[in-house]
């Protein structure tokens, strides 16, 4: 065979999804796709008061309707571990999880009471109407404007969230003194994920005690531990597999209550069950939670910061602390010797809210970016100058360098793109017809991390690769840059390497989360096929003539389905006769990539972006539009610049989302959210999304970790939010500090 000419590698290069086809075709299954025979079918009825007890529940009717097998309350469930840990997962934060059909008390607004399995979904569904629920309602919160008096500092922080840091200097004081002051309160909204692919579980009943489980999940290992926790299961008997997640955005971070229901009744009936969630049972869990936040900036004339004052508050439940990093991001990204940044948490009668999509960071933003707009509005500082004067090159929170920070070049080549020159900066100074045009930006920040993972990589000696990792690809591309770096390892095709992930049989993972995939199971698929290249060079040279004799595993490439010595490549031994040398068929590494904890120690690890936005507001109807967008992204090394640059674009729709349409609206008379469904809750469609524009800022990087890759899942909606709201300001003199900027607050 002619050896295959390697013209580009694949690493660095626009590749298209691997697994595009098959989820195009349907030939990608999903949680709820897959079935088994004799599959029984859960249906979950949901709690419809906030708080109380539940006094009785008649379930005569449903265990009489056609189809019905059983129905689950906390007065039939099965035993299940009885202490709250065994219910806490991997990113669980302090306090005691919910647990489901554990007692007669009602904690939150659509907690799932009771569970009626049937032999069709239809049959379940009509079982669970049939389900008569009495309550003693107690008078209940869930507005976060009455629990602001009592907000606290969490006692226990949430591990790996890093708490606001101590105060730094004389803030209150020195904004005082400061001849320059913006201050305003700051509001954003509850969010729903809303991923396409509602939460499911299937769990295959094996027998002999033994289940398969496919559970929408970010992370398979710790759906499989919270499954074997609760229910006092082996793990061996536990297999979970979610090859294929239809979007996650922090939703399936942490089991949900459907795979608890759905493991209870298979394990109850002995049979393969599912519970899937409809559309609006997915508002009855996870969600951004709604912030309430003050600025204050003191400046001088010129506008050099003297004094950072940001403090939120956020609203949680009422039996678990959900931590993330709000306020932080304000001491981080400007130099000021006077900071004082503080986050505490509301008790309120909800569930926990959870992580989404840069959990904290476009809310944070959107509060501080707004005020340095306000500020430069205030001194006549553009606002680019504005930032570059306050600019610092180290992480003064944590008194860290930066591993590395390209934050000046993203405002430069962004302006540059965006024109941000011709910008007259008077409000309402561009129009065109009815709609007023405003320019704004606004800089983004997003934790650039490497998590302990591993992975394995089976080389054959046919030339073909598998690498294989536990993680989760949740839409975000991994398939698509494992397989590059596996088959860069080796100089194959991408269609000579398969990539298997999403299965608790595979090496160890941690969720899918916080950006770190690419950087984690990137690194772990390269050291294993660096274990893999050096198993095959020592065999090469072990060929009896070797023309790679006396060579050095540096002096050599993998290339076309062989190594070849690089300064002369007509010594070259091929992989199936450096096989054969080894009398062996196939190689196989596994390996584990530890971050650096001397890095970790010394540098603050971020991604940076300067994002600008162009709106047109239409001045009668209040409708905004985002006609124009330029992101300029530092996010170390870009593995793929296709699947990066689609992550980016998906995080900037979030961000217009986030900015001008999503919210969740509570009822406070019934404590429950209203709008739950897609007709009501709002998110951006095709229309809404214009000219967005990626660009990828040079910046290297080894430091986050060793392939120079920082992650790209979060960075994009990052300032998105701030720039809109910017941009709106200068479209029309209006600054709103109340997320989404909806159109009666438009024309308010
Ligand atoms: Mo992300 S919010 O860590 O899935």
């Amino acid at each position: 065979m002619p050896p295959i000419p390697n013209a580009e590698t694949h690493v660095g290069s626009p590749r298209s999804r691997v697994d595009g086809r098959a989820k195009v075709t349907g030939g990608a299954r999903y949680s709820a796709e897959f079935t088994a025979p004799d599959l029984a079918h859960g249906y979950v009825v949901n709690s419809t008061v906030a708080k109380g007890r539940i006094t009785g529940i008649d379930t005569a009717a449903a265990l009489a309707a056609p189809g019905v097998l059983a129905v689950f309350t906390h007065e039939n469930r099965p035993r299940t571990a009885w202490f709250s840990y065994k219910y806490q997962d991997e990113v669980a934060p302090p306090g005691t999880p919910f647990r489901p059909l554990y007692d007669d008390k009602v904690v939150y607004s659509g907690q799932p009471v009771a569970l009626v399995v049937a032999e069709s979904f239809d049959a379940a569904r009509h079982g669970a109407s049939l389900v008569r629920v009495s309550y003693q309602a107690e008078a209940h919160e869930t507005d976060l404007t009455s629990r602001m008096g009592e907000a606290y500092e969490p006692p226990k922080k949430r591990s790996g969230i890093s708490p606001p840091p101590k105060p730094r200097g004389d803030a209150p004081g020195a904004y005082a003194d400061s001849p320059v002051k913006v201050s305003g309160g700051y509001w954003a909204a509850y969010e729903h994920h809303n991923p396409m692919e509602p939460h499911a579980t299937t769990v295959v009943w094996e027998g002999g005690g033994k289940l398969l489980v496919h559970d929408k999940n970010q992370g398979v290992l710790n759906a499989q531990s919270y499954v074997s926790s609760v229910f006092g299961l082996g793990k061996d008997d536990v297999r979970v597999v979610t090859p294929f997640v239809g979007g996650g955005f922090g939703s399936g971070l942490r089991p949900q209550y459907q795979l608890f229901l759905a493991v209870m009744a298979a394990l109850e009936l002995r049979r393969s069950v599912r519970v899937v969630l409809t559309r609006d049972q997915m508002f009855t869990h996870v969600y951004r939670p709604n912030t309430f936040q003050t600025v204050k900036l003191g400046a001088n004339p010129d506008g050099t910061l003297r004094s950072i004052q940001h403090h939120s508050v956020t609203g949680t439940s009422q039996f678990e602390d959900y931590q993330e990093v709000v306020v932080n991001w304000t001491g981080t990204l400007y130099h000021c010797d006077n900071v004082e940044l503080t986050q505490k948490l509301a008790k309120l009668d909800t569930y926990t809210p959870g992580d989404m999509r840069a959990p904290g960071a476009p809310t944070g933003l959107f509060a501080a970016e707004s005020a340095m707009d306000e500020l430069a509005y205030a001194t006549g500082v553009d606002p680019i100058e504005l930032r570059l004067k306050n600019y610092t090159e180290h992480d003064e929170n944590e008194g860290k360098q930066f591993s590395s920070k390209e934050l000046r070049a993203c405002y430069e080549v962004g302006a540059e793109r965006f024109g941000w020159s011709e910008r007259n900066p008077e409000p309402r100074s561009m129009r065109e017809g009815r709609e007023l045009i405003g320019w704004g930006m606004a800089s983004g920040a997003w934790e650039a991390q490497m998590m302990k993972t591993s992975a394995r990589a089976v080389l054959t000696a046919d030339g073909k690769l598998e690498v294989a990792c536990a993680t989760a690809d949740i839409g975000t591309g991994t398939y698509t840059i494992l397989t590059q770096i596996g088959a860069d390892a080796f100089g194959l095709r991408m269609e000579d390497v398969t990539t298997r992930l999403g299965d608790t049989t595979l090496p160890y993972s941690p969720v899918e989360g916080g950006s770190w995939t690419a950087a984690s199971a990137g690194t772990a698929v390269q050291l294993a096929c660096e274990a893999v290249r050096e198993k095959l060079f020592k065999h090469a040279q072990k060929a009896s003539g070797s023309p790679l004799a006396g060579a050095k595993l540096d002096a050599v490439s993998f290339a076309g389905g062989r190594i070849e010595v690089t300064a002369d490549p007509d010594r070259f031994v091929t992989i199936a006769d450096a096989m054969r040398a080894g009398g062996v068929d196939r190689l196989e590494a596994e390996e584990t990539a530890n971050p650096s904890k001397i890095d970790q120690l010394r540098y603050t690890g971020y991604t940076h972006s300067a994002i600008f936005v162009e709106v047109r507001v239409d001045e009668e109807l209040g409708v905004v539009r985002v006609t124009r967008v330029v992101d300029a992204v530092a996010a170390g090394k870009i593995l793929n610049p296709k699947t990066a640059r689609s992550q980016v674009v998906g995080g900037i729709v979030w961000g217009i989302g986030m900015a001008l349409e999503e919210e969740t609206l509570p009822d406070h008379n019934l404590g429950r959210f209203m709008n739950h469904n897609l007709a009501e809750y709002h998110v951006p469609v095709a229309a809404d999304v214009q000219g967005i524009e990626v660009i990828f800022v040079d910046e290297h990087d080894t430091k986050v970790s060793p392939i120079g890759v920082k992650g790209l899942g979060e960075i994009g909606i990052v300032g998105t939010a701030a720039a809109i709201a910017n941009a709106i300001y200068h479209a029309t003199g209006k600054r709103i500090r109340d997320m989404p900027i909806t159109i009666d607050k438009v024309l308010g």
